[in-house]
């Protein structure tokens, strides 16, 4: 690690023009992602994941309020993922089914009918770990066959979890993103069907269902802030590696609300930072980053935007940072050992870098500009998502009992900084 690496950050002026012709959110409004809802609550074991509140590190960071929608909960798997791969799926079975998905909860697309109309079906993927794992879950319901794919440089703990249900898994010497490209040509050859959480030209259908399926979250979220009296958050921090998480978020907010959307606030990993190079570059085209996507944060090991969440976060994002690994280790202490009164959080790496962000937004004074601009203060009620548990256990340790990966942004906390 580059110790002196700092936040950087850009606001989202430079796409007025964008902002002006907004892309179309309505495949993430309220009867949509209700659908999706509807399905995963006919899931064994379906209930909201819980909504934490930290009263009292919103007052340590000057803000009105603190919630963290804790997806480590979502089906004990540890990571939200699930919500999209189980959607796509049962969608993309309704279809071929020519069914409605209203006509398939999980109790009906479990039973032996609709497993003997469908035969055996081989559902392929590339993943960092938690989106693999939930297509091998939902494979291993529906008994059907699971190939999952991991990039170069993955977590053994993580393939191992994508073995135990039942998944033939690899871990390749690419990248994600060329990883990504490979298991679709072998897919084409061999029949399988592709269940991957990102699109591209030509490939959008089941992106979008996975996006639609993360929308869930973000409803459960609304409502439990509504029951706290929030009508809504002022501002939403949302990790991204592709950007299909943020982009269903982001998508569902802004049908939502319209222009009284919350600010939103994307952090990505420095090492995979497309989302900020291309909103630095102004010109509202993606930009992609290459090479080993070499980061602590496994799940946003991304170098490519995901075309439908790309148009969506460009034309609404607030503000994009690029975050060095030690922000998001320092998320996951923060929330792994909460202020007097405030509930603990297991947040793995990908799950913490949005309150590692917050945390420097906070407290460091080369920050204040991205503080003053996105009017960070006692008013303000911060919704984030911690996206996964310690899904690497023994990263987790490292980084949380260990302090591996320090915060040292030009300036030692342990020598007094703060
Ligand atoms: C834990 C976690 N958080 C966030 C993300 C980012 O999601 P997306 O790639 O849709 O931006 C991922 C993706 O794998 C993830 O595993």
């Amino acid at each position: 690690m580059e110790h002196d690496e700092k936040v950087l950050w850009v606001l989202n002026e430079g796409t007025k023009y964008f902002r002006d012709h907004a892309a179309d959110v309505s495949n993430f409004n309220e009867t949509e992602i209700a659908r999706a809802r509807k399905f995963h609550s006919s899931i064994p074991g379906y209930e909201p994941t819980p909504l934490r509140s930290l009263p009292r590190l919103a007052a340590e960071f000057g803000v009105g309020g603190i919630y963290v929608k804790d997806e480590s909960y979502r089906f004990g798997l540890n990571a939200f993922k699930v919500l999209g791969a189980s959607y796509a799926i049962a969608r993309y079975l309704a279809e071929k089914l020519g069914m409605d998905i209203s006509e398939l909860p999980y109790s009906v697309l479990t039973g032996d009918e609709i497993r003997e109309r469908l035969g055996s079906v081989t559902f392929a993927t590339t993943t960092d770990g938690n989106h693999g794992r939930a297509v091998a879950w939902t494979a291993r319901l529906l008994r059907q066959s699971a190939v999952v794919y991991m990039p170069k440089g993955s977590s053994k703990l993580r393939r191992d979890a994508i073995s135990a249900e039942g998944a033939r898994v690899a871990i390749r010497d690419v990248n994600y993103d060329e990883s990504v490209r490979m298991t679709a040509i072998e897919a084409a050859e061999k029949g399988w069907v592709v269940v991957q959480d990102t699109a591209w030209p030509g490939y959008e259908d089941i992106p979008l269902r996975i996006m639609q399926g993360y929308g869930t979250a973000a409803v459960e979220a609304l409502e439990q802030l509504r029951t706290g009296g929030h009508e809504r958050p002022t501002h939403v921090f949302l990790q991204a590696g592709v950007g299909s998480f943020a982009g269903a978020v982001q998508g569902f907010y802004r049908a939502a609300f319209g222009e009284g959307c919350p600010k939103i606030v994307i952090a990505e990993a420095n090492k995979a930072d497309c989302y900020y190079r291309s909103a630095l570059a102004g010109d509202g085209k993606p930009r992609a980053v290459t090479g080993d996507l070499d980061t602590l944060m496994a799940g946003l090991a991304c170098g490519e935007p995901n075309t439908i969440a790309f148009d969506i976060l460009r034309d609404n994002v607030s503000a994009f940072a690029s975050c060095p690994d030690y922000a998001a280790a320092r998320g996951m202490r923060i929330l792994g050992n909460p202020l007097d009164g405030d509930p603990y959080i297991r947040s793995g790496e990908s799950g913490a870098v949005t309150a590692g962000l917050l945390s420097l937004i906070a407290q460091r004074d080369y920050l204040s500009g991205m503080r003053d601009a996105l009017k960070l203060g006692k008013d303000s009620v911060i919704l984030m998502f911690n996206t996964e548990g310690d899904t690497d256990p023994k990263r987790y340790r490292s980084v949380v009992w260990d302090g591996e990966f320090p915060t040292y942004d030009g300036k030692d906390v342990r020598e007094g900084f703060l």
